[in-house]
């Protein structure tokens, strides 16, 4: 039986190599199946976790040979000397402990021989026949900085009470533990993370439910258009709802997106109540009454939206990012730096309108588009001569001429700023909030002070 393992890979340029070696593993694609979301695997960015099979076997502590322990054994030569065993246990993430590591080696704890070999012991499971009978297959999951168990067990999808019961119960011990210590979660039959990944049941909705609601996605029930797809209006469950019928094909990836954000609540996200993946990609959505943000900016029958509230629009947009950005990470590291600075690069868009409520025009993701609402910001405005002048001329005129002209030329900025060539170089989502916080108090003061 091949117990499996997770691990921390390091920041180096080929970890999968690193990660493989560790374990004694000398061809590291033989890794490659039982990591299916690994789209490079000269690639890996820090912090993602691969998942490496080891064989878990009864042992023995050196000292006391009775007492016995479930672990893999893997040998691990020491480097030039003055090594200890929390440094070695450093290397493997929380895998395991410098105190465990001296427990299980014969060698004693302080400076250990320059080129000697000690075991790293890892601890692993098999299940336990009196909790239940139906698991024999275990990930050793270290708990990192930031994770608790229940975060852990929320997202291998172990949410009704009866689950939550069950995953205690092989973890005795552990209910509470945050930041270290070692998970140990039931899998199912074949060695395949994609078990632990699959969304919720109770979401997924049927293409014929969707269609009913939408009397066959009839235009009488579409209320949008982006760059994704279309929306329409159904009510759905008894619930008012938003369906997204988006052009693109559900990846194992995208679900594994979409499993984080049906479990992400804030009041500045509209609420993703479920999908359905039959046929084509569905998001269904809560649907928001209050109307869109371009019927607010040039509908007809709309009060023209004011400098403040374009200004709190756009923090409580930037606060929405920022929540998905800072609290769903795991997802994101599946895609390096990617998903969060796309979100960065497509927001100055979301400025540029809130300031000329001019349309953006729909662009496609490449880059190096430079059509559309930010080329005439950026061409035509922040690049000439006298960029205040010129932004006055690209302002919406509903505001009238009432705004603070300092702070929309801070936003303009702060909009460039989200589409530096570089992704490196854009801001965080959080700097973006923060920047704008600082806007919005200061407009605050200057229209008090004119009170
Ligand atoms: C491994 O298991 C043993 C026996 O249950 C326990 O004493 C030890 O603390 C565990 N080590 C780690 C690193 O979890
Ligand atoms: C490592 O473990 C193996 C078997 O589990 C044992 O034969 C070997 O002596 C151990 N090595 C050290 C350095 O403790
Ligand atoms: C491992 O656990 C320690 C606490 O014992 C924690 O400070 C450290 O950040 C953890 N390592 C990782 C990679 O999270
Ligand atoms: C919806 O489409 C299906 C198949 O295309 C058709 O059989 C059905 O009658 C349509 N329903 C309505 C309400 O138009
Ligand atoms: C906003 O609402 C209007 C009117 O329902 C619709 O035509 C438009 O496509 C919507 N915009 C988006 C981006 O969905």
């Amino acid at each position: 039986m091949l117990p499996l393992l997770v691990l921390l890979t390091g920041p180096a340029a080929a970890p999968t190599v690193s990660a493989a070696s560790l374990f004694g593993i000398a061809d590291y694609t033989k890794l490659l199946p039982y990591n299916p979301d690994i789209a490079d695997p000269n690639y890996i960015v820090t912090g993602y976790r691969v998942i490496v099979p080891f064989p878990c076997s009864c042992l023995g502590l050196p000292a006391d040979p009775a007492s016995t322990f479930l672990a893999g054994s893997f040998p691990y030569t020491l480097s030039g000397g003055g090594e200890t065993y929390g440094d070695v246990a450093s290397e493997f993430a929380n895998l395991t402990t410098a105190s465990w590591l001296a427990a299980t080696n014969a060698e004693p704890a302080g400076k250990l021989p320059a080129a000697g070999k000690i075991n790293v012991t890892v601890n692993c499971s098999c299940g336990d026949r009196s909790v239940s009978r139906r698991y024999g297959l275990f990930l050793t999951y270290p708990l990192w900085e930031g994770e608790t168990f229940s975060s852990v067990a929320e997202h291998y999808g172990f949410s009704s009470r009866a689950q939550l019961e069950l995953l205690r119960r092989f973890n005795p011990g552990m209910d509470g533990a945050s930041g270290k210590g070692i998970v140990f979660i039931p899998v199912k039959g074949k060695a395949s993370q994609a078990d632990g990944m699959k969304v919720d049941r109770s979401i997924e909705f049927s293409y014929e439910e969707l269609s009913d609601a939408t009397n066959n996605f009839s235009m009488e029930h579409k209320i949008g258009q982006g760059g994704f797809g279309s929306v329409y209006y159904a009510e759905l469950r008894g619930e008012k709802a938003a369906i997204k019928k988006m052009d693109t094909k559900a990846s194992q990836e995208f679900l594994a997106e979409l499993k984080v954000l049906t479990r992400v609540h804030h009041s500045n996200l509209v609420r993703l109540i479920g999908y359905c993946v039959e046929s084509c990609l569905f998001l269904v959505y809560e649907f928001i009454e209050n109307g869109n943000l371009s019927q607010h900016l040039h509908g007809t029958g709309y009060e023209p939206l004011s400098w403040t509230s374009r200004v709190q629009i756009a923090l409580d947009s930037a606060r929405g990012l920022e929540y998905i950005h800072e609290h769903t990470v795991p997802v994101y590291a599946r895609y390096g730096e990617v998903s969060p600075k796309v979100d960065v690069y497509a927001f100055d868009i979301v400025l540029y309108e809130l300031l000329s409520a001019k349309e953006a025009i729909v662009r496609s993701t490449e880059f190096t588009d430079a059509q559309g609402l930010a080329y005439l910001f950026e061409e035509e405005a922040l690049s000439m001569p006298n960029p205040k002048e010129a932004l006055q001329e690209l302002i919406d005129p509903r505001l009238g001429g009432d705004y603070p002209i300092d702070s929309v030329v801070k936003i303009a900025y702060l909009a460039k700023s989200c589409t530096h060539e570089e992704p490196r170089m854009r801001p965080t989502m959080r700097s973006v909030v923060v920047a704008l916080m600082a806007l919005s108090s200061k407009d605050h003061e200057l229209t008090r002070g004119q009170d």
